[in-house]
C-alpha cells in the first residue's frame, strides 16, 4: 500500500501526474483469482491491460499474451521466458513472425485469426523445421479470429498442416461481464464444442484458452459480490476442466487493484455556483471503462482527507483544453486547495495504455513501482512530447 513517504517523496520530486502500481497488491490479487478458481485453471496475463508490471504478473502467472510486436519485446527484455507467451493479436507481421520464430523457437502459442495468419504460422514452421504450437481462435462476431466453420475446416485439413501443432481453441469475448451467468453460458459453449470436434472430427482439444473478461467494480455505484460471482464461475469451469486444459486469460481483472493515479489540483474556481478544482492530470491518462463524462464516482480520494470536515461537490477537471475533460462530476470533498493531491484508485489496468496520451501534447507521465520492500522505483521517465513530435 502507497504510504505517506512514498507519496511525500513523489511530491518532492514535483512528479504529478503520474502513475504507480504496487507490487504486494498485484500479488495478492493473483493469489486470490488463484485460490477462487479451480486447482487445474492456469492464469495467462493479458499483457495489453498494463505491460509495465508484466514480469511481476508472468512470475506469478502460466503464461502471458501479447497483442503486438511491441509487448513481445517488453516481455522478451524484461526476461520473461519465450515459453510462457502466447503471441497473440488480429495481424502478425509475416516478417515479426518469421523473425520471432527463428529467434525464439520456444515461444509457448501463437494465435490463428484467420487462413492468411494460418499461411504465415505454417510458413514459419516450414522455415524453422520446428512446429509451430498455435491456438485457433474462434470469433465472438467481430473482426477477431475465425468463423466457426472456417475453424472446423482448419480441423478437418490438418493432415495438411504439418508444420502446425493445434493445441486447442482460443476465445475471447468481451469486457467487464457483470454476471457469472454470462461466463458460464460461453463456458458451457466451449465444452459443448470440444465434444462435437471430438465425435465428428476426431481432434480432441487439448486446451482452451478462455478470456473471461472478468468484471472490476470501478465505481461506488457498481455492486458486486466478487467471493459469489467466482465461485459460481469456478463450478462450471471444472467442467470444462474435465475435458481440456483450461487456461484463463485474464487483463484488468489481474490488474486494476494495483494502480494508483496521482494527480495535484493546480488551480480551483467557482463558476456559476460550482466549485471546481482543475488537476494537473486529465481524461487523456484516466481511462475507466463506461466512465462517461464522470457521471459515476470513482474510488477517488484526496490526500490526508479529514473525515469530520465538512463536505461540499467538486467537479474535478484535468488540464486538457476540452470540456470533456471532467474526471469526476460533483463529487463531496472538504475545502479544495491548490496543491491537494488525488489519488485514483483501481487504475492499474488500461488506464496508461487506452488514454490518448498525446491529446493536446501534453507530457506522458512518469510511472513507479511500488516494490514489495516499500520503495519507489521510477518505471519510465517523465516524457516531454516534443521529445516525440
Ligand atoms: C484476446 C484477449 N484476451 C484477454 C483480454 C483481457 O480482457 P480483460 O481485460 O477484460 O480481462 C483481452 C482484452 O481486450 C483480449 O483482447
Amino acid at each position: 500500500m502507497l504510504e505517506k513517504k512514498n507519496i511525500e517523496e513523489l511530491l518532492r520530486k514535483q512528479m504529478t501526474p503520474c502513475y504507480v502500481f504496487d507490487e504486494a497488491e498485484l500479488k495478492r490479487r493473483i493469489t486470490y483469482l488463484k485460490t477462487m478458481l479451480p486447482d487445474r485453471v492456469s492464469i495467462c496475463y493479458a499483457v495489453k491491460a498494463n505491460p509495465f508490471i508484466a514480469s511481476w504478473a508472468a512470475a506469478q502467472t502460466e503464461r502471458v499474451e501479447l497483442c503486438s510486436p511491441g509487448e513481445v519485446n517488453i516481455c522478451l527484455k524484461a526476461g520473461i521466458a519465450p515459453e510462457k507467451m502466447v503471441v497473440s493479436g488480429v495481424y502478425k507481421t509475416p516478417d515479426y513472425i518469421d523473425w520471432l520464430a527463428r529467434t525464439y523457437p520456444e515461444i509457448g502459442r501463437y494465435t490463428v485469426e484467420s487462413m492468411e495468419q494460418l499461411a504465415v504460422l505454417f510458413k514459419a514452421g516450414r522455415d524453422t523445421g520446428k512446429r509451430i504450437p498455435v491456438l485457433l481462435r474462434l470469433t465472438s462476431g467481430n473482426q477477431f479470429g475465425m468463423d466457426e466453420t472456417e475453424l472446423r475446416t482448419v480441423i478437418r485439413d490438418r493432415e495438411l498442416y504439418k508444420e502446425i501443432d493445434i493445441c486447442g481453441i482460443q476465445y475471447f469475448s468481451g469486457t467487464q461481464k457483470h454476471t457469472a451467468r454470462r461466463v458460464n453460458k460461453e463456458l458451457a459453449f466451449l465444452q459443448k464444442l470440444c465434444l462435437d470436434l471430438k465425435e465428428k472430427e476426431g481432434f480432441t482439444v487439448r486446451e482452451i484458452e478462455y478470456g473471461g473478461g472478468f468484471f472490476v467494480p470501478y465505481f461506488q455505484e457498481d455492486s458486486f459480490d466478487e467471493d459469489t460471482y467466482l465461485q459460481e464461475i469456478a463450478e462450471e469451469m471444472e467442467n470444462l476442466c474435465d475435458i481440456a486444459d483450461v487456461v484463463l486469460e485474464l487483463g484488468r481483472s489481474v490488474a486494476a487493484s494495483c494502480g494508483t493515479y496521482i494527480t495535484r489540483v493546480v488551480d480551483v474556481k467557482t463558476n456559476k455556483g460550482q466549485k471546481y478544482a482543475i488537476a494537473d492530470g486529465g481524461i487523456h491518462q484516466l481511462i475507466y471503462f463506461g466512465q462517461m463524462m464522470a457521471m459515476k464516482k470513482p474510488y477517488v480520494k484526496k490526500w490526508q482527507e479529514a473525515e469530520e470536515q465538512p463536505k461540499e461537490d467538486w467537479t474535478i477537471c484535468g488540464s486538457l483544453c476540452t470540456a470533456n475533460d471532467i474526471l469526476v462530476k460533483q463529487y463531496p470533498l472538504s475545502e479544495v486547495k491548490i496543491g491537494d493531491v488525488l489519488l485514483f484508485a483501481r487504475t492499474g489496468a488500461y488506464s496508461m495504455s487506452e488514454g490518448m496520451a498525446l491529446f493536446l501534447s501534453r507530457e506522458l507521465p512518469a510511472v513507479f513501482a511500488l516494490e514489495e520492500n516499500g520503495k519507489i522505483k521510477e518505471l519510465r521517465r517523465r516524457i516531454a512530447v516534443d521529445e516525440l513530435v
